[in-house]
Formats: structure tokens, C-alpha cells, sequence
């Protein structure tokens, strides 16, 4: 039993384009699914599929008093995270992928991908998700179709794009979509039961920048199957924007008010995948006078807008954050925010029926069923949430969203911050000399890694702008963009910062207190911009007075701030000698201004001696 062209045509909504049909029709021929559906993002359609993944044992429900309509998966132990070695760019030419992409020919790619898609749905549904990536209809919005074998990426994408009707209706208007296709890619034979959570130990998360395709095989996690986030908003998206004239960047966005005066300043900050953007996004200002509203926490397009400033949306409808290390304590919003109608993946069930990882409040349970599906006690000498567990939930729920989180023009932004987790060398902020500047502080992001992706977790490693595992084209030609779109904005682009939380001290303590004190960072930030503090000339760039900064409250004394913001000239000689040898991987792409700036550094950190 093969679905038929006439099978398609009724399971579509009467408005489905020809052109939808005709690419649906291919791929399920391809794929020779059980049958098809094409997705409208209804509650009752969330009710539906979530009961059914209940009864197949992929969800489980947890407590309704507790957290009402939500639910808890547990994938594979080999399908935890993004996998950034089958992770491919698939451009024409392998320069265009850069030496930190994986790069494969488009054509021979294509043709292993029809090897592995073959037949790769058998036995299940090919769902169809119409998806917006920004407001709908909105001026830098963009659509989508993501066709998949799997419900459970059918009811994450629900929470984390605006999926189903009003995007295909717009798709029926002739408007362009990006076509995505995914499969877990587990056919399953007549009469086979099926796994709580099919995956394949091949897997290929592939990229066609020139015709705007993404192809994604073998995993059902996060980035690797939700293909609106990494793959197109990121990926595709960044490719897309270089040539008509606009940013996709890997950044949560925040709106943060002075009270006294209701000024409002935008921010958005580019720290590597588990390095807190989340939490920034959510911030509680500790330094009384300010409020925080959250815009993004993951994902930010950028285009300048008629005034010529830099404006910026959050492209996604949800968040999917970091469970582990998340409590009242680091990030009550979250909390909130998750309080129901969430999905967790790969985190602990209390027995109680509610969730459990490590850092969330309260004592340790004296039972609990790990992300394995085993019994476990505190002596157990394993974690019970996987250290890349999340939360999907949606960002209408964040207690502190922004009433201007869909403005469809986007919010102006003010100020770009990078980070990353380093224990040396980087200071708690510093502000850019000049743009070019500003571009190498983004360039030579490192950080020490994360369980965010396969790897591992603590080694240093360069991720530029933080954009390494997502940047849809050759990063040096990426850097080479940034200085263009400076150079056109002129003054009105957003001043860069370099910020650093995770400074530590001789015994390995964390020399800031971080999360809600961040707050005083960004009124240091807000003050620069109002032309209200001088700075003081520094090796990595420009820095805050002692006396201007307010710590009061903190128990961060001067000791400590010497600390933060100390220099080793030796250290750094080593750092730009790396930032240096990095460089030379892109051979000529890399900018002469970067070059420039190198020199400069050199200099500054000479003067230093
Ligand atoms: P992706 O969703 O993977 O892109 O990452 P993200 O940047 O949104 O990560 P998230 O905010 O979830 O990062 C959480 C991790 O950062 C947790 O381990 C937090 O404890 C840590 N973190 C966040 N803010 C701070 C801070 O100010 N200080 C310290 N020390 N840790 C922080
Ligand atoms: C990241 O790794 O940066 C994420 C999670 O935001 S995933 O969507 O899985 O890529
Ligand atoms: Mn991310």
C-alpha cells in the first residue's frame, strides 16, 4: 500500500499549492510512508498527537496539578545532542564552506541522501509542518514546510515556531518557504513494534545554501530534527541574509528600562550553546532601577531598518533551554515559564510525576527515574538528568516576555555583547576601540565546551562569534560581512562588548557572581551608551572604573576586581599567537581590518610588558 498523489491531495487543506503537493508527493515516494498529514498547529491536534505518543510510550504525562499538559521523552543514549561531525554544508564549492564546515558535494550528497531516505518512513506518517520563522506575515519573517516521520518533532515544533494554518496560508499566496526534510530514519516493517525513541546510528544534517534545502537523517534531537532552529534559522538563514542585505545570529535578545526615566535599550548577546544565554535573556536585575524584558534566548535576525539602525526578532515561539542547573535560584523566569503545557527531554520523573535535574530547588528526592528509564537514589554515582536535558516551552508563558516580543519590524538594538566560559585571561567587560575592533572580539570568541554537542566538555576551543557549529558559509567570509554591514550603518551599528562571567580565581572560584548581577554589567553598558562614564584604556579594549561600576550589594570587593580585569601579558602573547594560527586556516579570506586589529593587540599587550 504506496500513498498516492490522490492520497495527498485530499489529506491537504483545499489551499495547499500545487508546488507543496508536487515536493510532498516526491518525498513520499521516496520514503513510501504509511500515510500522510498535513499538520494545522490546532490544540486539538497537540491533544491528539501527544495522547497517541503517550500510548506508544515515546511521552510520558506527567502530573496534571503539577505541570499541567506537559510531557516527558527519553531519547537514546547515542541521540543526546547536536552532532556537529555529521552536521554538512553542501555548497557548490568547498571554499564557500569554509575549513570549520564539514563540506560535501551538493550532487554526491544528494545522492547518498536518496540511498538513506529510501524507504527510510515505511510503517509511519509523514507529517507535513507549514512553519513561520518571526511573526507571521511579518516584514523579516520567513516560512518554512518541514515534512518529518516523527510526532514528536511535529509537537515541539508547535511550541517553538508559529506551525500549521496561518503559515500555509500565506504559502498559498505564492510566498517563498524553505523546503526541510527529516526523518528519524527507522522504517518499520508490518507488525514491528516500534522504539520509544527511533533514531539511526548513521545520521547526516546536511545544508544546501544555494537552494535554500535542508535534508536532515537518523536523529530526532533538538537542532538535528527541529529544523525551523539551527538548520534554517541559523544555517540557511545566515547564507540567505548575506546576499540580501541582512544578519541571522546565534544571540538572545533583551529589553532592559531604566525605571526612573522608562528609557528603553535593546541588547543582544552572542555567548556558545550552554554558556547562558537563557539566563541572560530572563535576567532580574539585582541593581534596583532597572526591569528586564525578554525578547529571544537563542536566535536573532537582524536587518536595519529605515532610520538606518540595526533592528532585531526573535525568529522562534519558544524556548528550548538548558533543564540542568536551572532553578528559582538561577532563573526563576524559566521556572515560571515551564510551569505547564512543556515538553522535557531526557530529564529525571520524581514520583510524584513531576521533573527533576541537577540545580533545580529543593533536596535531592530519595527516588527518582533517571533519563535512562532506571531506578535511582542519591548514592547513585551517575547524574539523573542528561547535562544537555531541556525544556521546550513557550515564550508567550515567560512571565517577563516583552509586549514587544512580536513587534513584526523588530526591536532596535542598542548594544552586541559576546562571551564565552573562560576561567583566564578575559576580563568581566570590555568595550570595543573602534568597529573592526568589535569584529575581532566576535572572531575570537573561545570557550571551554559544553554538553550542547558531541565533544569534549571543558576543552578551550574557538567559536567565533559563536557561530562555529552554525554559520552557513565560510567564516572568514562571515567576519568580511560584518565589517561590510559596520561600515554601512557607520555610527548607528551597535557598539560590541567582550563580557565574561566565568572568571575564576587561583582556588577555581567563580570571581562574579553572575546571573541576576549581570544586571550591573549592562548598567555600566547603558551608561557608556548615554555618554554618562569614561572608560579606561585596556589590553583586550576598554574598561570600567572602579568607582564607576555599581557593586554595592555584591561581595566583590577590589581584590577581587583586580582579579577580574588583570592582564598577563605572557598569556595573552600566547592567546594571540593562537587567535593568530587560527586565522591562517582561511588563508587570504581572512579581512585585512582583522589582521589590522591583531597588530594593534600585539601592541597594546607589548606596552603592557
Ligand atoms: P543554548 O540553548 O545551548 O544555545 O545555550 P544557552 O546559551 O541559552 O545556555 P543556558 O542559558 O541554558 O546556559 C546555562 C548554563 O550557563 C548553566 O550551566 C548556568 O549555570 C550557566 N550560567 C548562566 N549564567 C551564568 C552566570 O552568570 N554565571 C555563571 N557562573 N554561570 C552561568
Ligand atoms: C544549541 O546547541 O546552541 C542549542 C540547542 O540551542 S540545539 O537546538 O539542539 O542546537
Ligand atoms: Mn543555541
Amino acid at each position: 500500500m504506496t500513498v498516492t498523489i490522490e492520497d495527498i491531495k485530499s489529506a491537504a487543506p483545499a489551499n495547499a499549492p500545487e508546488d507543496v503537493i508536487k515536493w510532498v508527493a516526491e518525498i513520499a515516494e521516496l520514503t513510501t510512508p504509511k500515510d500522510v498529514y498535513f499538520c494545522d498547529g490546532s490544540e486539538e491536534e497537540w491533544d491528539r498527537l501527544t495522547s497517541e505518543m503517550v500510548e506508544s510510550g515515546m511521552f510520558t504525562k506527567l502530573n496534571e496539578e503539577k505541570r499541567p499538559n506537559s510531557f516527558l521523552a527519553r531519547s537514546k543514549p547515542s541521540d543526546v545532542a547536536r552532532v556537529e561531525s555529521r552536521t554538512f554544508i553542501c555548497s557548490e564549492k568547498e571554499e564557500d564552506a569554509g575549513p570549520t564546515n564539514n563540506w560535501a558535494d551538493p550532487k554526491e550528497m544528494k545522492e547518498t541522501l536518496k540511498g538513506v531516505f529510501t524507504g527510510a518512513m515505511k510503517g509511519r506518517t509523514l507529517y507535513v509542518i507549514p512553519f513561520s520563522m518571526g511573526p507571521v506575515g511579518g516584514p523579516i519573517s520567513q516560512l518554512g514546510i518541514e515534512v518529518t516521520d516523527s510526532p514528536y518533532v511535529v509537537v515541539n515544533m508547535r511550541i517553538m515556531t508559529r506551525m500549521g494554518k496561518a503559515a500555509m496560508d500565506l504559502i498559498s499566496e505564492g510566498q517563498v518557504w524553505v523546503p526541510a526534510v527529516h526523518s528519524v530514519g527507522v522504517p518499520l516493517e508490518e507488525g514491528e513494534e516500534d522504539s520509544t525513541w527511533p533514531c539511526n546510528d548513521e545520521k547526516y544534517i546536511t545544508h544546501f545554501p544555494e537552494t535554500n534545502e535542508i535534508w536532515s537523517f537518523g536523529s530526532g534531537y533538538g537542532g538535528n530534527a527541529l529544523l525551523g532552529k539551527k538548520c534554517f534559522a541559523l544555517r540557511i538563514a545566515s547564507t540567505m541574509a548575506r546576499r540580501d542585505g541582512w544578519m541571522a545570529e546565534h544571540m538572545l535578545i533583551l529589553r532592559l528600562i531604566r525605571e526612573e526615566t522608562g528609557e528603553q535599550y535593546h541588547i543582544t548577546a552572542a555567548f556558545p550553546s550552554a554558556c547562558g544565554k537563557t539566563n541572560l535573556a530572563m535576567l532580574q536585575p539585582t541593581l534596583p532601577g532597572y526591569k528586564a524584558e525578554t525578547i529571544g534566548d537563542d536566535i536573532a535576525w537582524m536587518r536595519p531598518g529605515p532610520d538606518g539602525r540595526l533592528y532585531a526578532i526573535n525568529p522562534e515561539a519558544g524556548f528550548f533551554g538548558v533543564a540542568p542547573g536551572t532553578s528559582y535560584d538561577t532563573n526563576p523566569m524559566a521556572m515560571d515559564t515551564m510551569r505547564a503545557n512543556t515538553i522535557f527531554t531526557n530529564v529525571a520523573l520524581t514520583d510524584e510525576g513531576d521533573v527533576w535535574w541537577e540545580g533545580i530547588d529543593g533536596p535531592t528526592p530519595e527516588h527518582l527515574i533517571d533519563w535512562h528509564g532506571n531506578d535511582w537514589t542519591p548514592e547513585s554515582d551517575k547524574v539523573a538528568a542528561h547535562p544537555n536535558s531541556r525544556f521546550t516551552t513557550p515564550a508567550a508563558q515567560c512571565p517577563i516576555i516583552s509586549p514587544d516580543w512580536e513587534a513584526p519590524q523588530g526591536v532596535p538594538v542598542d548594544a552586541i555583547l559576546f562571551g564565552g566560559r573562560r576561567a583566564t585571561n578575559v576580563p568581566l567587560v570590555a568595550e570595543q576601540y573602534e568597529p573592526a575592533h568589535g569584529v575581532f572580539i566576535g572572531a575570537t570568541v573561545a570557550s571551554e565546551q559544553t554538553a550542547a554537542a558531541e565533544g569534549s566538555v571543558g576543552a578551550l576551543r574557538h567559536d567565533p562569534f559563536a557561530m562555529l557549529p552554525f554559520c552557513g558559509y565560510n567564516m572568514a567570509d562571515y567576519w568580511g560581512y560584518w565589517l561590510e554591514m559596520q561600515e554601512k550603518l557607520g555610527d548607528k551599528f551597535p557598539k560590541v562588548y567582550q563580557v565574561n562571567w566565568f572568571r575564576k580565581d587561583e582556588n577555581g572560584k567563580f570571581l562574579w557572581p553572575g546571573f541576576g548581577d549581570n544586571s550591573r554589567v549592562l548598567d555600566w553598558i547603558v551608561r557608556r551608551r548615554a555618554g554618562e562614564v569614561e572608560a579606561i584604556e585596556g589590553v583586550t579594549g576598554l574598561y570600567p572604573k572602579f568607582e564607576d561600576f555599581n557593586l554595592e550589594g555584591t561581595d566583590v570587593d577590589k581584590e577581587a576586581w583586580d582579579k577580574m580585569f588583570a592582564i598577563d601579558p605572557v598569556a595573552w602573547e600566547t592567546e594571540l599567537d593562537d587567535n593568530a594560527k587560527y586565522f591562517e586556516q582561511f588563508g587570504d579570506k581572512v579581512p585585512e581590518a582583522l589582521k589590522a586589529q591583531l597588530t594593534k593587540f600585539r601592541e597594546r599587550v607589548e606596552a603592557a610588558k
